[in-house]
C-alpha cells in the first residue's frame, strides 16, 4: 500500500539528541517533500512523567525550534503542539471504550516505566489510547516510527478495527513506515541501550550542543582494549562507525569509513582516530543545524508558526470529531 498520509509525534524532552535527529528527524523531513506530513510535539503524553509546568512550554517551544531547525519545513509539513488541538483527548475518550483492558497491561513500556514508579498514574496505563488517537485524528495511513513503538502501533491498528466495526467503517489501519536505514544510536556510555536523554547527560549527544561538549563526549565514549586483527567489534565500536556512517551519508565523505573499517579489521585502529574522525564528521552535520537555530530563535517567528501548524491541524480534526460523533452517537444532532 501506498502511504499518503503520515502522522508522528515527539515528547517535547526540550532538545534533540543525534538519536533522534538521525533515526527520525532526517527522515521526516525526505518524507514532506513526498506526502502529506504531520508532526506532532506531545506535551499530552509528557505530562504522564513529572515533567515541570514551569518550563513545559518552554520545553514545546524548544523541541519546535529544534524540528524547523533540522530540516522540519512548516509550509510543508503541519508542524503543531498537542494540546493547542483539544480533539486529541476528546478523540483519547472515545478510542478508550473500543481498547481492551488486556491490551493495555500487556504494553511492555507501560510494565517497564511503571515498574520504576511509587505512583502509576492511569494516564500512564493509556498513554497508548491517546498515541492511537493522535494518528487516527488525522486519518493518517503511515507513521514512521522506531522498533520500540511497533507494540503501541499495533494497538493502534487494534483500536482502528474495533472502533470500525463496531460504529462503522471511519478510520484507515496506520502502517509503519520504516525509515530508509534502521537508524538506531545507542549511548556514549552504555552502548548496549538506545541513545536517550533520561540516561543522563554522559549517554546522549545534543544537536544544540556546544562543540567542546559534544568533543569530550564523543571522546570519552565506552570502546574496549582496543582491537585485534579479526575480532568483531564491539557495541562501542559498532556505534561509532555507525554515527560516522550517518555523517559521512551527509557530508559526501562515505570513504573515511572504508579507510577506518579496514584500519579495524586489520587490528590497526587507533580508537583516539576514530573518534575524532566521528567528531569532525558530525559536527560537520549540525554546524549549519546549530546557525539555523541560532536564526530562528532570533527571529521569535516560531510561536506563530506553531499556531498556524494548529489552525490546520484542528481543521482535519474538528471534521473527524464531526463524523466519530456522529457515528457513536454522541451529543445533540448538531449537523
Ligand atoms: N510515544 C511516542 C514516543 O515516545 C511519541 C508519540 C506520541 C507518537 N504520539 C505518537 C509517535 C503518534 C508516533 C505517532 O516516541
Amino acid at each position: 500500500m501506498m502511504v499518503t498520509r503520515v502522522f508522528s509525534g515527539i515528547q517535547p524532552t526540550g532538545t534533540l539528541h543525534i538519536g533522534n535527529y538521525f533515526g527520525a528527524v532526517r527522515n521526516w523531513a525526505v518524507m514532506q517533500n513526498d506526502v502529506d506530513c504531520i508532526i506532532c510535539i506531545v506535551d499530552y503524553h509528557s505530562i504522564t512523567a513529572d515533567v515541570d509546568p514551569k518550563t513545559l512550554r518552554q520545553a514545546s517551544l524548544d523541541m519546535a525550534i529544534d524540528l524547523i531547525a533540522s530540516g522540519i519545513d512548516p509550509e510543508k509539513t503541519i508542524l503543531f503542539v498537542q494540546s493547542d488541538v483539544p480533539q486529541h483527548t476528546e478523540l483519547c475518550w472515545i478510542l478508550g471504550c473500543v481498547t481492551s483492558f488486556g491490551d493495555l497491561s500487556r504494553m511492555t513500556q507501560f510494565k517497564d516505566k511503571s515498574s520504576k514508579e511509587a505512583f502509576v498514574s492511569s494516564g500512564l496505563f493509556t498513554y497508548p489510547v491517546l498515541q492511537a488517537a493522535d494518528i487516527l485524528l488525522y486519518l493518517a495511513d503511515g507513521v514512521p516510527i522506531g522498533e520500540d513503538q511497533v507494540q503501541h502501533l499495533e494497538l493502534s491498528r487494534r483500536v482502528a478495527r474495533r472502533f470500525n466495526s463496531r460504529f462503522g467503517e471511519m478510520f484507515p489501519e496506520p502502517e509503519p513506515v520504516v525509515g530508509k536505514k534502521g537508524a538506531r544510536i545507542m549511548s556514549l556510555s552504555d552502548p548496549t541501550a538506545k541513545m536517550s536523554k533520561s540516561a543522563g547527560e554522559s549517554h546522549y549527544v545534543g544537536v544544540m550542543e556546544p562543540e567542546n561538549s559534544i568533543r569530550k563526549k564523543v571522546r570519552s565514549a565506552v570502546t574496549d582494549m582496543g582491537p585485534e586483527a579479526g575480532d568483531a567489534m564491539s557495541p562501542g565500536i559498532s556505534n561509532l562507525f555507525e554515527i560516522l556512517e550517518l555523517s559521512t551519508e551527509a557530508t559526501g565523505k562515505t570513504g573515511l569509513v572504508e579507510e577506518l573499517r579496514s584500519e579495524f579489521a586489520g587490528g590497526a585502529l587507533m580508537y583516539s582516530k576514530l573518534k575524532d574522525t566521528v567528531f569532525e564528521q558530525l559536527m560537520e552535520v549540525l554546524r549549519p543545524i546549530q546557525q539555523r537555530r541560532a536564526e530562528l530563535e532570533a527571529s521569535g517567528d516560531v510561536i506563530d508558526m506553531l499556531r498556524s501548524g494548529a489552525d490546520k491541524a484542528r481543521a482535519i480534526a474538528t471534521k473527524t470529531m464531526a463524523q466519530v460523533r456522529s457515528l457513536v452517537g454522541l451529543g445533540t444532532d448538531s449537523d
